[in-house]
């Protein structure tokens, strides 16, 4: 309850906000979401009613399930004019540039029939939001290889429609391999939620301006893209290409520890795990066993992957700053598996924090207590001084 935590400089601060929707205990490496820990829920459960769980705070009926599932599905396409938006951009522009641009001008076009400060109009806005997010993904993927956008199928569950939405073409029935749908909605999944991350933080300040979802999101969708954050499947899975063979791990083992190169090991490390993510656990073993099924095990890059986290983990210096693998080191093995270019991993991202980030907008909004969020600074310039003209200075 306003928990206080005293920082180097000697300040104190307090939690950002109090919440009942994930909980993180960095040291044991322990997830919970709703009080469910995520090895559980990725082995179980599914995407969606993962989406509920984060939603409503337990895990649903049969029945409530289905008709969650029902109103998802029938929100999945976009209005038609919103192709316009992409049109505008160049083809070779990154898709998360895109989803900024698309997600915000959703405001435009679903949000003036929304009153925020009405239960129902959030709820309409969250299941739109959830619903939309795999077609804007996937239309900006179409998009930047040039190929006609795919419109959602209602007979698909969220994973394959995605999937189908990415690589089916006109020309050809694409069929989605079930192995892959199942491994697609264990990484949705994995990336749910997380508490008090940069991009969730940002949808909370945000939204506690009163701004519209839809500006929200695209204001987490903005901070997620950092390479420190949500970027970094894509800046692991190049690092790892750069990287190519285990006789050149330790090179890049040096460069990581060494204070004078900006180099960080991609997918090592985190603000508040200082023990195994357990997300990686889960990843680690899912990309395992989707390389074994499509017959790729002996793929080089997880070759080099698993060679650099057996090194990494034995260094005193990684073991010193407690640095492990976190969610994104693996991730991208399994998406580029799949056939998705780096660029579209941090998009895959976003479709999935989705869910994380309206549940927590929503949870501030209902919060009564909640205030625009007002951070404020230590001082560090120059005391009072008086002006001094130009010819003086
Ligand atoms: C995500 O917050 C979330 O929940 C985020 C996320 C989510 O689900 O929303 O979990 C998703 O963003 C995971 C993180 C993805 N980012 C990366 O993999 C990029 C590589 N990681 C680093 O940039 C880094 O680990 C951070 C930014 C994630 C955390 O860096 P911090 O805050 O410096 O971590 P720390 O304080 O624990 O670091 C301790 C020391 C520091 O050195 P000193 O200042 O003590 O000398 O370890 C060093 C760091 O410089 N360090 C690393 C390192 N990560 C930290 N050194 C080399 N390689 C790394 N990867």
């Amino acid at each position: 309850q306003g928990h206080v935590f005293t920082y180097d400089p000697g300040f104190t601060s307090t939690a950002s906000c109090q919440s009942t929707i994930t909980y993180i205990d960095g040291d044991e490496g322990v997830l919970l979401h709703r009080g469910y820990p995520i090895e559980q829920l990725a082995e179980k459960s599914h995407y969606l009613e993962v989406c509920y769980l984060l939603l409503y705070g337990d895990l649903p009926t049969a029945e409530q399930l289905e008709d969650f599932e029902n109103r998802v599905t029938k929100h999945t396409m976009l209005h038609e004019q919103m192709q316009y938006f992409y049109r505008g951009f160049r083809r070779d522009s990154h898709p998360m540039a895109i989803m900024v641009g698309v997600v915000g001008a959703m405001s435009a076009f679903y949000h003036d029939s929304l009153d925020i400060n009405d239960p129902w109009h959030r709820e309409v806005a969250s299941i739109r939001m959830i619903a939309k997010m795999p077609t804007i993904a996937a239309w900006a993927y179409k998009y930047s290889i040039g190929q006609p956008f795919i419109y959602p199928r209602n007979d698909l569950d969220y994973a394959s429609n995605f999937l189908h939405m990415c690589f089916a073409v006109p020309a050809e029935e694409y069929v989605v391999n079930p192995i892959l749908a199942r491994a697609m909605d264990r990484i949705f999944t994995l990336h749910a939620d997380h508490e008090q991350n940069a991009s969730t933080s940002t949808v909370r300040l945000a939204s506690s301006s009163g701004a519209n979802p839809f500006a929200c999101i695209a204001a987490g969708i903005a901070c997620l893209w950092g390479p420190a954050h949500g970027g970094a499947n894509q800046a692991c899975l190049e690092m790892l290409r750069e990287i190519g063979t285990p006789d050149r791990i330790p090179e890049y083992i040096e460069r990581a520890k060494d204070k004078n190169d900006p180099f960080r090991l991609m997918g090592f490390g985190h603000r508040v795990y200082k023990n195994y993510d357990p997300r990686a656990k889960v990843m680690k073993q899912s990309a395992d066993e989707v390389l074994e099924l499509l017959g790729i095990e002996n793929n080089p890059t997880l070759q080099v992957a698993k060679e650099l986290e057996r090194i990494a983990l034995q260094d005193d210096y990684f073991q010193e700053k407690k640095l492990f693998p976190n969610v994104d080191f693996y991730s991208g093995i399994i998406l580029d598996a799949m056939g998705f270019p780096t660029s579209m991993f941090t998009p895959i991202f976003a479709v999935a924090r989705t869910v994380g980030w309206i549940s927590q907008w929503k949870e501030q909004l209902s919060d009564p207590e909640h205030k625009i969020g007002r951070p404020r600074q230590l001082y560090m310039g120059h005391p009072r001084r008086d002006y001094v003209d130009i010819e003086n200075r």
